[in-house]
């Protein structure tokens, strides 16, 4: 879908992408890093609104320097930033976005009404969009990135500004985009957690450097460590894990829990954690799989993010 070779991006003194070499495949990709990472950039270049300082990239198959119309006419972009006229409704827009892309009237209109029904517009599309939540206004610019029936979107931080509920909402609608409707995507979020869920493989940008990349199962994989919860309070919690200190087993309190890592020797680690609990006469209440996560990129790879 996406390769990129060498791209650097420099804006005076700032250099906001350095020597990137990203590839990307079908699926649903996650783009992640701090404010600043590069990420918008990145989408501008691979769109050809912005040209870069050095370097190639191809969009399916489209060369960024020379084929820049039609790879805006093959992809979709849900830009950051509001770009939604105030004082027209979400419908005349979405039926203006499809005759722009080529459709004949009636075409447009029934392709408008689909794909607001897909991104939960609902009676408000009638409504100028200058009166819309912010949650409505991520889901009309949403609309305007897929009305053309693009093969690739690039969808810039769409839960950004929305509540917990509204972020999920969304996140699930980036799933439907890449799993139900079979349209590759490239989405960015500055939180980390956010995307393992929805992504089947995750970038990770730090500083305009490629941090990461690898399919979100190789972040997420099962540690080999146990996450114990035991019944009781901190003391509880505390006592627990300098027992389990004294076996030879490295562990730290991890919220109401104890997170032990994988056994150095060939250990049981379930049996070992069971037995202590019960030297100790401490009821357990759930031992389970600890799981890595995005952060864990950043914590041990030792970057910088806000
Ligand atoms: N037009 C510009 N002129 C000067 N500097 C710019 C311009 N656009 C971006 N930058 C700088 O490039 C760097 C990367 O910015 P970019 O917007 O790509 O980051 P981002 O990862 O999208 O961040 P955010 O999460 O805040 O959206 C920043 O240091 C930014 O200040
Ligand atoms: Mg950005």
């Amino acid at each position: 879908m996406i390769d990129t070779s060498g791209i650097t991006m420099r804006f005076g003194t700032v250099e906001a992408l350095t020597a990137l070499d990203i590839s990307v495949g079908d699926g649903v990709t996650g783009l992640v890093g701090a404010n600043g990472a590069g990420k918008s950039t990145l989408i501008k270049i691979l769109l050809g609104l912005l040209e870069p300082t050095s370097g190639t990239a191809h969009v399916l198959g489209h060369d960024i320097a020379t084929e820049s119309a039609e790879i805006r006419r093959l992809v979709g972009y849900m830009p950051e930033h509001d770009c939604l006229p105030p004082d027209v409704s979400a419908s005349d827009f979405i039926v203006h976005m499809a005759r722009m892309s080529g459709l004949p009237a009636t075409a447009a209109r029934e392709r408008a009404a689909d794909t607001l029904r897909h991104v939960g517009l609902d009676e408000e599309r009638y409504r100028q969009m200058g009166g819309y939540s912010t949650g409505m206004k991520q889901r009309a610019k949403l609309a305007q990135a897929l009305v053309h029936d693009p093969s690739l979107v690039f969808l810039d931080e769409p839960t950004n500004g929305l509540d917990p509920a509204a972020r999920i909402d969304m996140l699930q609608l980036v799933q439907r985009i890449g799993r139900d409707f079979g349209i590759a995507v490239l989405v960015t979020s500055h939180l980390l957690g956010e995307l393992e869920k929805v992504s089947d493989h995750v970038i990770v940008l730090d500083g305009g450097r490629l941090l990461q990349s690898s399919a979100t199962s190789d972040f997420t994989q099962h540690t080999g460590g146990l996450l114990v919860e035991v019944l009781g309070g901190d003391a509880e919690r505390d006592a627990f894990g300098e027992a389990l200190a004294r076996t030879g087993l490295t562990c730290r309190p991890r919220g109401q829990l104890v997170a032990v890592d994988p056994p150095p020797r060939d250990l049981s680690l379930h049996a070992l954690v069971r037995d202590t609990a019960a030297d100790l006469g401490l009821g357990l209440v759930r031992i389970q799989p600890d799981q890595a996560h995005l952060e864990d990129v950043f914590l041990t790879q030792g970057a910088t993010h806000g």
